[in-house]
């Protein structure tokens, strides 16, 4: 990744709030640029820059951990009531800071069922889960918060450790047929390397405050479990339709297959000109593989 035009700087210290799959991601390559990166989590960690933050407790974080914060990346999903964990409780210290920019993983479940159609972000987002309505909330507290803040929109999310070879080495694959059905999705190195360009390119780029990070091809997830199948030089299991294998389903992964959308990344890719690595699951999937 190129360095020389880069609006960061070792004079920059990131906060990256719910280090999970995503946030260790960014936080690995964001420290490599050479920025000072510190770490959330509900649980202490013996790595010396990770610092413990929960919304559901009344501890909040040591203000120190707040000096000379300029970018904060917040990774956590909207907590039981509804409410964005991270506004809840830190608005006020995070509003307090000289931020330059306070970056939002959302989800492309606010665009709803657009039945197979192309969504992209100047569609009005038109949730029907009750999760994403409450998303949907979030975006806009964010973006009504007063801080300098960008929204993701982010499709499946997978990678190494996190891909459907992890489902079939735990048995946990379950190979669906739904006509029609296909989900888009980003491997975890664009979510990472897509947000590092928009903030490296941040002066000469058009700033967008809604972006969806999504790759070139949204398929069926049987194409994806077929092409696993093949690497991995094993017979698929033979496909279930959707209506006999629904009544199996746990109701939140019944609603997955309620809603069938393709979601464009013409905003991030062609008009801010972001190159994606992986842009199809086959190139991701093999990312995976190799490193699984
Ligand atoms: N997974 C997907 O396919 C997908 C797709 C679209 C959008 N998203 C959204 O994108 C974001 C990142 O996804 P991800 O899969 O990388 O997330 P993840 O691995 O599940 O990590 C979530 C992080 O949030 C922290 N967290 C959760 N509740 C919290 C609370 N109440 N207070 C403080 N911290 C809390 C977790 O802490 P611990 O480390 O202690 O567990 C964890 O570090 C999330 O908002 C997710 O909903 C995910």
């Amino acid at each position: 990744m190129k360095n020389h035009a880069s609006s960061l700087s070792n004079k920059n210290k990131f906060l990256i709030l719910g280090c999970g799959f995503s946030g260790s991601f960014f936080a690995k390559k964001i420290r490599e640029l050479g920025c000072t990166v510190l770490t959330s989590s509900r649980s202490e960690k013996k790595d010396p820059d990770s610092f413990v933050f929960n919304s559901e407790s009344d501890m909040v974080p040591n203000k120190k951990i707040f000096d000379g914060v300029t970018h904060v990346l917040s990774c956590i999903p909207p907590d039981k009531n509804g409410n964005d964990p991270v506004l809840k409780r830190l608005k006020n210290q995070l509003k307090s800071l000289p931020l330059e920019w306070a970056g939002y993983l959302s989800t492309t479940g606010v665009y709803g069922d657009t039945e197979g159609d192309w969504v992209s972000e100047i569609d009005k987002p038109n949730p029907i889960q009750k999760r994403s309505h409450t998303r949907l909330n979030c975006e806009k507290e964010w973006i009504e918060s007063g801080l300098p803040a960008q929204i993701f929109r982010l499709p499946g999310i997978y990678g190494p450790g996190r891909s459907s070879f992890d489902a079939i080495k735990n048995k946990k694959i379950r190979v669906i047929s739904k006509k029609d059905q296909v989900f888009s999705r980003i491997h975890v190195s664009d979510i990472t390397n897509a947000i590092i360009y928009l903030l490296q390119n941040k002066n000469s780029l058009k700033f967008c405050q809604i972006i969806n990070i999504a790759d070139d091809e949204p398929c069926s997830q049987i194409e994806v479990i077929q092409y696993c199948y093949d690497l991995l030089d094993l017979p698929m299991p033979k496909p279930i339709l959707f209506e006999d294998a629904k009544k199996e389903l746990s109701p939140i992964a019944q609603s997955f297959w309620i809603e069938n959308r393709r979601v464009s990344n013409k905003l991030l890719c062609e008009t801010l000109g972001y190159k994606l690595i992986y842009k199809n699951y086959k190139l991701g999937l093999k990312n995976c593989y190799l490193n699984s």
